[in-house]
């Protein structure tokens, strides 16, 4: 939790950019794993916490836009709860430490939101993605869950955003906490992958290392030797010689704030000729992506700039043909670079996402891009000094993927389908760094994990 002042500065903030009614920012609750009292770990709503501070179950924050008044609604626990649980600090407390002099029971809220809805005043809330907040909100506004979305203010979704993409100092000390955490990972895994070790034991040891570390994983971890399905978290099998490991980790700390970083190491610990010609090209990708990362830039233009570079190097090995700039327009790389470069990155993984990846990725600006690959960069707007983001390129080899433009002639002018053949076992090799934008340029977060592939050699000897 950071100072009560951070609290209250963020709110009058975030008052000021509503024009009126009541802000409504729910809290989540326990979700139960498979009966009511065995629970997942709790985690706190992103915006919720970014506002409010309080990391406890079941509150929800009321700022009126037009009196000022800021209240909490929560419960304090029982004698039977603290058998189980322990002395807890009463609500107001808590409500103290980061600004909130006014705190009500929970059941409160109801008459606060009724009183609203008669009085005929707006009341914003953002789109829940928790079911028992989804069935609150129908409870409390009349609003059924289908529609809540629609009903969502998007007033509210721009200002939170707004107020959350550019990280203050203090949270990009957060970050950095949790990248420091993400190194452990990503070296543990490199020392620990070697032929014969089963995939689930490095995935289970760097998670100990997020647990260890104060929090947990940012995402459930991505490690497989079957790097080409982008989102892999089937970690079954035994490493074997020749293949290439992807891992996809990173830690979210006790504050909550997150990291995000890939890394591919060859099982063998040495990279085979034709391995490292596919690494050195997303590596090339990744330092280009960098170096054109700054305030005033879009994310869509490092993106594409990135994507030029993958063509190029795949053009030069003979993969690619025809001219790169037109093969970049055509989306011909999105064949073996079907995802965007990077998304932002704080309280979530991919920050603010429930609030609507579009919202947080595109502005009037810049407009999502409606073409297979770039249409899944998840940020692609002018970037601002103390945006965090991931650089993350990739090239993988996926077999359906090659079948289906092979079988459809789809962009045959700017590839080479006959000399894929003999990678439709390659696998895949993603490389993401988090960065943090500045007015010059931007810096990668903490150290870099091991990355070239002599680096990553050595650190696997
Ligand atoms: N690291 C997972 C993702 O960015 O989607
Ligand atoms: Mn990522």
């Amino acid at each position: 939790m950071f100072n009560r002042e951070t609290y209250i500065t963020r709110r009058q903030q975030l008052r000021q950019k509503i024009s009126n009614g009541i802000i409504l920012l729910l809290g989540n609750v326990d979700s139960p794993m498979n009966y009511a009292d065995n629970t997942y770990y709790f985690r706190q709503d992103s915006s919720f916490l970014y506002f409010f501070g309080l990391d406890f179950q079941k509150l929800a924050g009321v700022i009126d836009t037009e009196s000022g008044e800021e209240i909490v609604f929560g419960d304090d626990v029982e004698i039977e709860d603290i058998i189980w649980m322990g002395p807890q600090i009463a609500l107001k407390e808590k409500a103290e430490k980061v600004g909130i002099s006014k705190t009500e029971p929970f059941k409160n809220l109801q008459q606060v939101i009724e009183k609203a809805i008669l009085s005929d005043r707006k009341i914003h809330f953002i789109p829940p993605y928790r079911a028992e907040n989804k069935l609150l909100l129908q409870d409390l506004l009349g609003i059924s869950v289908s529609k809540q979305k629609a009903y969502s203010s998007l007033e509210l979704i721009k200002a939170i955003v707004d107020l959350r993409s550019v990280k203050e100092e203090q949270e990009i000390a957060e970050i950095r906490k949790a990248c420091a955490v993400g190194y452990q990972m990503h070296v543990t895994a490199m020392k620990m992958a070697k032929a014969g070790v089963w995939e689930q034991s490095i995935a289970g040891t760097i998670e100990g290392i997020a647990n260890a570390g104060g929090g947990m994983v940012s995402f459930p971890v991505i490690l497989s030797q079957n790097g080409e399905t982008l989102h892999n978290h089937d970690h079954s099998k035994t490493l074997q010689n020749g293949r290439l490991l992807l891992v996809d980790a990173g830690a979210e700390i006790g504050s909550h704030y997150a990291s995000d970083f890939t890394r591919t190491m060859p099982v063998s610990g040495k990279f085979t000729q034709k391995q490292r010609e596919i690494y050195e090209i997303v590596l090339a990708a990744n330092n280009r992506g960098r170096e054109l990362t700054k305030a005033g830039s879009t994310y869509l233009s490092v993106h594409l700039a990135a994507a030029e570079v993958i063509a190029s190097g795949m053009k030069a090995l003979g993969l690619m043909k025809g001219d790169v700039s037109e093969a970049v327009a055509n989306g011909a790389h999105a064949l073996f670079m079907p995802h965007g470069l990077g998304h932002m990155l704080g309280l979530d993984v991919h920050d603010m996402e429930d609030l609507g990846q579009i919202y947080v990725g595109y502005d009037n600006e810049t407009r999502p891009v409606d073409q297979f690959g770039t249409a899944y960069l998840r940020m692609g707007r002018k970037l601002q000094s103390g945006f965090v983001i991931t650089n993350e390129p990739g090239i993988y080899f996926i077999p359906a993927l090659i079948e289906k433009w092979k079988a459809e002639k789809i962009n045959a002018d700017f590839i080479n389908f006959d000399r894929l053949e003999s990678y439709l076992d390659f696998g895949g090799i993603r490389l993401e760094d988090d960065i943090l934008v500045t007015d010059t340029g931007c810096e990668i977060i903490g150290d870099r994990i091991p990355i070239t592939p002599d680096e990553v050699e050595e650190l696997m000897r």
